[in-house]
């Protein structure tokens, strides 16, 4: 058998400081409230961290993801027959590989496109995956899915794959923008396979994002990290503390760093001074929750076609179910 290629197409500045980055942070640092993107959170410790909660038992998510892979794998290569399969936020693409064992045991995956902003993992997922399946071309993408998926390539009949709720990471409006590029970069036919976390008790979904191991807020924390490296700042990190808060009108955990005293911090490299007073919040993150119906409504506004909505069960027979996986067609 002929031996795998990797490719790998990168659309990030290498140094993270061209113009449009550093007028992002900026904007983040000197709006009402501070905001930043969660794309933040992924530099290679960040990227560490998310594996480590994906290994935690209160972070349900991964598993009853997997489970529902593992269950309808073979279902989903019937249904679609791609060839290329492609899958945004991939990280580590470590649950993907059942859904890539039965497409390769289908003998007509020809390609598979890893996208992911955090080029180390990326890498690294890439070069597993090239052994792993032998004769598989890898064409990775290290991009920001809200601006560079018009970059993804176009050979062969596509399914994007969108797995572990990151699409909860999106605010609203945000959302809507990246369903519709997406549809606007699928053609008619093509595949979207959509994993989604649902609304379930409430105690359940805080401790997946407050663990008592405290994974998850070095998770957040380290974002203060990231930043004093890109833009040689000097946060002091100790003073932030990780506050995730249950938004029960949206739905959503919304995850904050506060500040413990007033501080006052600069970013050398983007000439600009941070004032942050006693108890602001800069916010980092939102993991949405999702009702069937919520998402239906907004798929079907984008160009999408329910084909199946499979789930996961919850902990207890009388439990909601835990996990959502959508496969869905361009129409
Ligand atoms: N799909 C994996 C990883 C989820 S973690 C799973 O289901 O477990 C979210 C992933 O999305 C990380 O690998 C992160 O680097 C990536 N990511 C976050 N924001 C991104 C953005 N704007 N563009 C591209 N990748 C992004
Ligand atoms: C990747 N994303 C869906 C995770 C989530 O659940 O929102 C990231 C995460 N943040 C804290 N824990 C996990």
């Amino acid at each position: 058998m002929s031996s795998s290629s990797i490719t790998i197409d990168s659309h990030i500045t290498p140094d993270a400081t061209g113009d449009t980055v550093k007028l992002e942070i900026v904007r983040a640092m000197t709006t009402m409230p501070k905001m930043l993107s969660p794309k933040w959170l992924y530099d290679d410790r960040g990227s560490e961290l998310f594996d480590q909660i994906t290994r935690l038992v209160e972070y349900y998510p991964t598993e009853a993801e997997r489970s529902i892979l593992e269950d309808h794998a073979a279902d989903i290569v019937a249904a679609t027959g791609a060839t290329t399969v492609i899958e945004l936020g991939s990280g580590t693409s470590d649950k993907t590989r059942t859904l890539l064992d039965a497409f390769w045991a289908d003998k007509t995956m020809e390609r598979f496109v890893p996208f992911d902003v955090s080029e180390q993992t990326l890498v690294d997922a890439a070069n597993m995956l090239a052994e792993r399946y032998e004769g598989l071309d890898v064409h990775a993408v290290v991009g920001d899915f809200t601006r560079h998926l018009p970059q993804i390539p176009k050979e062969g009949h596509r399914m994007v794959a969108f797995l572990g709720s990151t699409i909860g990471n999106f605010h609203v409006e945000e959302r809507r923008a990246f369903l519709g590029a997406l549809a606007d970069t699928l053609d008619e036919g093509e595949w979207l396979l959509l994993g989604l976390d649902l609304v379930k008790d409430v105690p359940r979904i805080i401790d997946a994002y407050h663990d008592p191991s405290g994974v998850s807020e070095a998770f957040a924390l380290n974002v203060i990290n990231v930043l004093n490296r890109e833009f040689d700042g000097n946060l002091p990190v100790d003073q932030f503390v990780h506050v995730p808060y249950w938004d029960p009108v949206e739905e959503r955990i919304d995850s904050r760093l506060r500040v413990t005293m007033p501080m006052l911090g600069r970013f050398e490299a983007l000439d600009l001074d941070v004032a942050f007073n006693e108890g602001e919040e800069l916010r980092i993150e939102v993991s949405t929750k999702f009702r069937d119906d919520k998402i239906e409504a907004e798929l079907a506004e984008a160009g999408f076609a329910i084909e199946h909505f499979w789930k996961a069960d919850g902990p207890t027979e009388d439990a909601p179910p835990d996990f959502g996986l959508i496969l869905a067609r361009r129409v």
